[in-house]
């Protein structure tokens, strides 16, 4: 072999490679305590998407820049202001740079050992234990004063856009939330940052038919 050919040999190696590592970020040290807050709720071991090992998210990487840097990903499913809701899932912009410079730089995998102790898959702070579960749809009268932690709508297809309010015995209303391109596959509550305490005879009432469980605590 020529050197010219050997030389051209190696170029065409280097460039069939998997990828060119240009990141000193990795998926066991950094992007794993991301993933670990902000995914594995959704995107655990036996879900439809796992995303818990390096194995497992390496073929989803260009798909989960695109989803974080749109903020598709986590899906929030509501309109921001309206209700005073717990924004839980959010990433910060901070981890949204780290998971795209990780993608961009040839997602690598980093070593083992850096892995997070604790168990995949478990969400990283359990939400408030709720007591009881009300079923309401499009009017939902009170027969008892409640306190409202949380809402989980009970959606069969993507609500597209629906607001669920308090109409209160004095008139007044009170916004709860305005659920908006939400897809049932997503299965999660929306929890206010205080709790709502809504009389005996409020009315529970939505723009468009939708169910939903209303988590009250005591
Ligand atoms: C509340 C649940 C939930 C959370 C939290 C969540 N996802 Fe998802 N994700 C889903 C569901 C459900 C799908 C399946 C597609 C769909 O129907 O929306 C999905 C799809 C995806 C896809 C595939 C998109 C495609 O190309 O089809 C990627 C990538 C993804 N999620 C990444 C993430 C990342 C990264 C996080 C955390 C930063 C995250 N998701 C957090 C529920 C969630």
């Amino acid at each position: 072999m020529t050197l010219r050919a050997l030389a051209f040999a190696l170029l065409a190696t280097r460039l069939m490679a998997h990828d060119i590592i240009t990141t000193n970020l990795t998926f066991t040290r950094d992007i794993s305590r991301i993933f670990d807050r902000h995914c594995a709720t959704c995107h655990g071991p036996s879900s439809e998407i796992p995303l818990s090992t390096y194995e497992q998210a390496r073929p989803w990487a260009v798909a989960i820049k695109e989803q974080i840097l749109s903020r598709a990903m986590p899906p929030w499913g509501a309109v921001k202001g309206f209700g005073n809701l717990k924004p839980d899932h959010a990433l910060t912009q901070e981890e949204i740079m780290i998971i795209a410079a990780w993608v961009i730089g040839g997602a690598p995998q980093g070593n083992p050992e850096w892995l997070p102790k604790q168990a995949h898959g478990k969400p990283a702070s359990p939400s408030p234990s709720i007591g009881d579960a009300l079923t309401g749809s499009n009017e939902t009268k009170l027969t008892e004063p409640i306190r409202l932690a949380g809402i989980r709508p009970l959606a069969d297809a993507t609500v597209e856009s629906a607001r669920i309010t308090a109409r209160l015995p004095n008139g007044a209303v009170q916004p709860l939330i305005w659920l908006y391109r939400y897809n049932p596959k997503w299965n999660r509550d929306f929890l206010f940052r205080e709790p709502i305490t809504l009389p005996k005879g409020a009315v529970i009432e939505t723009t468009a038919p939708v169910r939903f469980v209303l988590e009250t605590i005591n």
